[in-house]
């Protein structure tokens, strides 16, 4: 029988530092600490659903989260949580708990995520399906993909940019970083506006960050 990972099972005591721990599994630090590692080995198990190797730098993150309109009342829904790096910047950046979710699709990130922000509702699921993860007449104000539109199968990739059209009111916001420098959106077609694009060069690899507006269109 296979010997359990250390750091998934269930301890009480954190496996890296020794501290002592009512739950979770991994103390605080830790769970940061140890993200790289996870990431590492969900890329390596699905490289063109992960996107990237390696968890996005604080400053990428920043980023994301300084460009994210906080002003509202509605829910802003995070797709691709992965280990958490945005999440974090989004609650440090001062998003209320309660207005934000998180949608992911791998078990392995989803269990991270639930740990690492236990007060932070992590939604197990697909982003081509956001529609049907969400409360019925829920009110969204905001989105922030961190999903590898780029590496996912285009027929994905499309699905989950319709659910964009279907969910964001106009005047939303729509977040979105990608690895392609020069080429803002191609893949978004009809329905946004670009309203913000910034190159971060300290991420492996460099990323532009783009802030789009949900514009009002005829038949959505
Ligand atoms: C580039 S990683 C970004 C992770 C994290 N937000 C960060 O910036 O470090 C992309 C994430 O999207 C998730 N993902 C890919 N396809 C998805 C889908 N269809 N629905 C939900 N999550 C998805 C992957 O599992 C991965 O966690």
């Amino acid at each position: 029988m296979r010997s359990p990972d250390p750091l998934e099972a269930s301890l009480a005591f954190c496996p890296i530092c020794a501290k002592a721990l009512n739950a979770p599994a991994v103390c605080r630090t830790h769970l940061t600490t140890r993200s790289p590692r996870l990431f590492l080995r969900e890329w390596i198990n699905r490289p063109g659903r992960v996107g990237a190797v390696w968890p996005s730098s604080k400053r990428l993150a920043q980023c994301m989260a300084a460009q994210t309109p906080m002003s509202g009342t509605g829910l802003v829904i995070e797709l691709g949580g992965g280990t958490g790096a945005i999440t974090q910047a989004l609650l440090a950046q001062g998003l209320s708990r309660e207005r934000l979710r998180v949608v992911e699709r791998s078990p392995a990130f989803v269990r991270h995520l639930r740990q690492r922000f236990p007060s932070v509702q992590v939604i197990q699921g697909d982003a081509a399906r956001l529609a049907a993860l969400l409360p019925e007449q829920a009110a969204i104000d905001v989105v922030v993909s961190s999903l590898p539109l780029r590496s996912l199968p285009r027929a994905e990739a499309l699905a989950i940019v319709e659910q964009w059209r279907r969910v964001l009111p106009a005047g939303g916001a729509l977040l979105q970083f990608s690895y392609a420098l020069q080429a803002p959106a191609d893949w978004l077609g009809a329905g946004f506006a670009l309203r913000d694009s910034q190159l971060i060069w300290r991420n492996l690899p460099p990323a532009r960050v783009m802030r789009f507006e949900r514009l009002a269109t005829p038949g959505h």
